[in-house]
């Protein structure tokens, strides 16, 4: 998972690579670094740390050059430090190499790189040391890339510059790059948004393609297959995307679901119509997404179950157990935010005789581009590294299906349904999410409790407290509860309980469990229970109830970041999008 960008054109490019660079850091952001050409020498200039301490550091703001690529990263091969830091010099400086993705076979290539001299940990380095030996035996800079690709495993999108030849080449394989086309000026980026203030016209690369560019042309070819390289223009005002007044992106994020109405305005239903009529032929529907894409799966499992359809939720890597089981009337719905997680990307290659709809938040992604229907998610762009209005879209969007699964509703009905929107958050209740966060900030464990189709909230919840307040927030089915998990319960205890007005009556047994050993409990309902020893009422928004329930769960996780002083759009180890293994 790492970000890379290049440019080679005929004014400085320095601003607009440090610029690009900044909106690709969801991608990654623990080292960074820029390769470029100035009065016929290659630099390079890189660090471990944050993109605005190493580009103060360099005084790169003042540097000037018309080609460079540039780099941030998310360790997968070598600890963040200086030295595994891209881009990656050959041992004669004449070429630079930025990577994102995992050369698998890297320790098999680097034994027969002779006499090289390796200043990394890294796998990527290997790379740059393959091209000096390539090019040292007389291969043209195609050539040798043409040999690169073909000889490298795993998945991968790099971009060399060779100082010889005053070109900038870059590959994909298995990793997302785009190639920008603009006025006596070329690009490449992980993404559309990180160019979009240079050009709006793009080539999306395929597997297999290598472009080559100067400020003068560029070739772009494929080595695996025959592809029609078509330039296709890109609305720039759907991709621009500012912090505006807010203090992170999460927050901002969050508080967009407050119009997420807006987007459901013109909603148009053929798509879902089309969908309907392959799920209603479906043998069995598998809905495959991960992290929270998944827990919005099986929420959406769990409806269209009740709508009648045999339908199962599994995460990517649970594939293998089914694939000897598939049958060809069996469909896929496939979820995933940045349409570029790996593991999801990497199982198309078994789904080949099975219908594939995807729900997509990024258009022109990988996976967008995979399927044969695809659903639009709906959620505006996201850049903070939680999943918070996507996850809230998916879940609408399943329930859109589910409503016109179980009453063939017609565009009015759906309009009708979404017109009757509610407030996804009660304001009164503000001191107390302010209390509860505070009482979050001040513990490391919590459970999370909830019964059937509450229980993927409860795990989105979860993740949500882990990944952005650095809490152990376990989710427990409720009624898992006496089976083991009971144990864990003493007066110390803070649990937190979803319950929906459909469970109120089961759960109120659990919570009685709970609370009889002491555990100290914040409901999260439409109405208060005797249970509760603090409740935060939620919008009983009927049919939606879910989408106040993960807002406020987003909430807390985004107040109690703050309160621990987290970056809650870049906390540790974690990045926006997984496109590694
Ligand atoms: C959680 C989160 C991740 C993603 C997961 C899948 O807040 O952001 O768990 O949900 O990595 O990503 P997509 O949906 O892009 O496939």
């Amino acid at each position: 998972m790492c970000g890379i960008i290049g440019y080679s054109g005929k004014v400085n490019g320095i601003p607009l690579i440090l610029k690009g660079i900044k909106g690709l850091e969801y991608r990654g952001y623990d080292s960074f670094g820029i390769a470029f050409v100035d009065s016929n020498h290659l630099f390079v200039k890189k660090n471990a740390g944050k993109i605005d301490e190493i580009i103060e550091e360099f005084d790169m703001n003042s540097l000037k050059s018309n080609m460079g690529i540039a780099h941030t990263r998310w360790a997968t091969h070598g600890k963040s430090i200086y030295k595994n830091a891209h881009p990656f010099m050959d041992c004669n400086e004449n070429f630079a190499v930025v990577h994102n993705g995992i050369i698998e076979n890297y320790m098999e290539i680097k034994k027969n790189l002779k006499g090289h001299k390796f200043k990394s940990e890294t796998d990527s380095e290997v790379l740059v040391h393959m091209m000096e030996d390539y090019t040292r035996e007389g291969l043209s800079l195609l050539q040798a890339t043409k040999r690169i690709l073909s000889e490298i495993t795993g998945s991968s999108a790099f971009a060399f510059i060779s100082l010889r030849d005053n070109k900038i080449i870059a590959a994909k394989n298995g990793s997302p790059l785009v190639f920008g086309i603009g006025k006596e000026s070329f690009y490449i980026s992980s993404d559309v948004p990180s160019l979009i203030d240079y050009t709006n016209r793009f080539i999306f690369m395929a597997d297999g393609d290598i472009v080559q560019f100067s400020s003068k042309s560029y070739k772009i070819e494929n080595v695996f297959k025959r592809v029609r390289h078509r330039i296709e223009t890109i609305n720039a005002d759907g991709v621009r995307y500012e912090i505006g007044n807010f203090q992170h992106f999460m927050e901002k994020e969050i508080f967009d679901q407050f119009k997420i109405w807006e987007s459901y305005k013109n909603l148009d239903l053929t798509i879902f119509e089309k969908v309907l009529v392959v799920l209603k032929e479906a043998r069995r529907v598998y809905i495959i997404g991960s992290g929270s894409s998944y827990y919005a799966s099986l929420y959406g499992a769990h409806i269209f179950r009740k709508a009648g359809l045999d339908a199962l939720a599994i995460e990517p890597q649970e594939l293998s157990d089914y694939v000897k089981i598939l049958k060809k009337g069996d469909v896929f719905f496939i979820v995933s935010q940045s349409g570029e997680t790996y593991d999801i990307i990497s199982i198309l290659k078994d789904l080949k005789d099975n219908a594939k709809i995807g729900l997509v938040n990024v258009m022109h992604s990988s996976l967008s581009r995979s399927v044969d229907i695809v659903i639009p998610m709906n959620a505006g762009t996201e850049r903070a590294v939680a999943a918070t209005k996507s996850m809230t879209t998916t879940v609408l969007t399943f329930i859109i299906v589910y409503s016109m699964l179980i009453n063939d509703r017609t565009y009015k009905d759906i309009e009708l349904l979404l017109n009757g929107r509610f407030n996804i958050y009660v304001p009164s209740v503000e001191k107390l999410v302010n209390r509860v966060s505070e009482m979050l900030s001040k513990t490391r464990e919590i459970f999370i409790v909830a019964r059937n189709e509450d229980y993927p909230l409860a795990l989105e919840g979860a993740l949500k407290l882990k990944e952005v307040s650095y809490i152990n927030a376990n989710a427990i089915d409720m009624a898992t509860l006496k089976h083991g998990p009971l144990a864990l319960i003493t007066s110390e205890s803070l649990v937190m309980a979803i319950v929906s007005p459909s469970n109120e009556k089961e759960a109120s047994n659990n919570l009685e469990e709970i609370k009889s050993r002491g555990g100290y409990i914040i409901g999260i309902s439409t109405n208060n229970m005797p249970e509760f020893s603090t409740y935060i009422r939620t919008v009983d928004a009927g049919i939606f109830y879910p989408l106040p329930i993960i807002f406020l769960f987003q909430l807390l996780s985004y107040k109690t970041a703050i309160r621990k002083g987290i970056d809650p759009d870049k906390p540790r180890n974690l990045a926006k999008s997984v496109t590694v293994k």
